[in-house]
């Protein structure tokens, strides 16, 4: 297996607030990790640092044999093969779910007009939404939308997709939905980074957990064995309060 991605002992700091104090992590392609912890712990803050989005303070985060460095060109490289899917969707709400998949396609991809329309009704089929091509994000329902985000991820045909909670604004029957459509992700070899308290998800789609607490990797396993017996009793904390 190659490695997609690599961070080293990568530390964050807002003001006096240490977030991430030391988090390493090897992603390997066609792998999906899922990052399960404690609000406030510093996942979402940890997935931003991946691709720039936040710099971190310290260590270092290498994508696909790049390091990344505040450089537009590299950040540009980098950006193009990652994408990101978080709670709150992001769609434009002026444009319908077709174009919202296309635009980023035609915008930042440079693919043709024709080209970028066919790509993007494929992509929304995949996620069940053939027939909502011409709706606006304000008449679809939470999964809906959030199977748009996906779509449009998809799209971009990136290498690595981010997902931070993206059912934690569902509920349960769009929440069975969207992991629906992830899983299938997850099975087509996609290489993913997950953050979810969905259990399940977890413990079906992914290769490995990774637990994140204050700051700092607590345990990685495979999720037969994070589920079954956690090394850490944080981990066996955590887990009880979420069942
Ligand atoms: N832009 C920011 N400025 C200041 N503090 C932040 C910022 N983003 C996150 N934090 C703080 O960092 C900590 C970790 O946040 P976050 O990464 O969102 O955790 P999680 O996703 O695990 O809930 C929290 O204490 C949060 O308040
Ligand atoms: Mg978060």
């Amino acid at each position: 297996m190659t490695n997609l991605l690599e961070a080293k002992h990568v530390k964050k700091v807002f003001g006096e607030t240490v977030v991430l104090r030391d988090v390493s992590l090897v992603v390997n392609k066609g792998e999906v990790v899922v990052i399960m912890g404690p609000s406030g712990t510093g996942k979402s803050t940890f997935l931003r640092t991946i691709n720039f989005l936040e710099f971190p303070d310290g260590g270092e985060i290498i994508f696909d044999g790049e390091k990344m460095k505040k450089d537009p060109n590299v950040l540009r490289r980098a950006r193009a093969k990652i994408s990101f899917v978080s709670q709150s969707y992001n769609l434009f709400p002026h444009m319908k779910a077709l174009k919202n998949v296309v635009y980023p396609l035609v915008k930042v991809k440079k693919v043709g007009k024709i080209e970028a329309r066919d790509q993007a009704i494929e992509m929304l089929n995949r996620v069940g939404l053939s027939d909502k091509l011409n709706s606006y994000p304000g008449e679809l329902s939470g999964g809906q939308k959030q199977r748009v985000a996906i779509a449009r991820a998809m799209a971009m045909r990136p290498d690595l997709i981010l997902f931070d909670e993206p059912t934690s604004a569902l509920d349960p029957e769009m929440t069975a939905e969207v992991l629906s459509v992830m899983k299938e992700l997850a099975d087509s070899g996609t290489t993913m980074i997950v953050v979810t308290h969905e259990m399940n998800f977890a413990r079906y789609a992914a290769d490995r957990i990774v637990f994140m607490d204050d700051g700092v990797v607590m345990e990685e396993s495979g999720p037969e064995e994070f589920f079954i017996s956690p090394k850490t009793e944080k981990a066996l904390k955590f887990m009880a309060r979420l069942s």
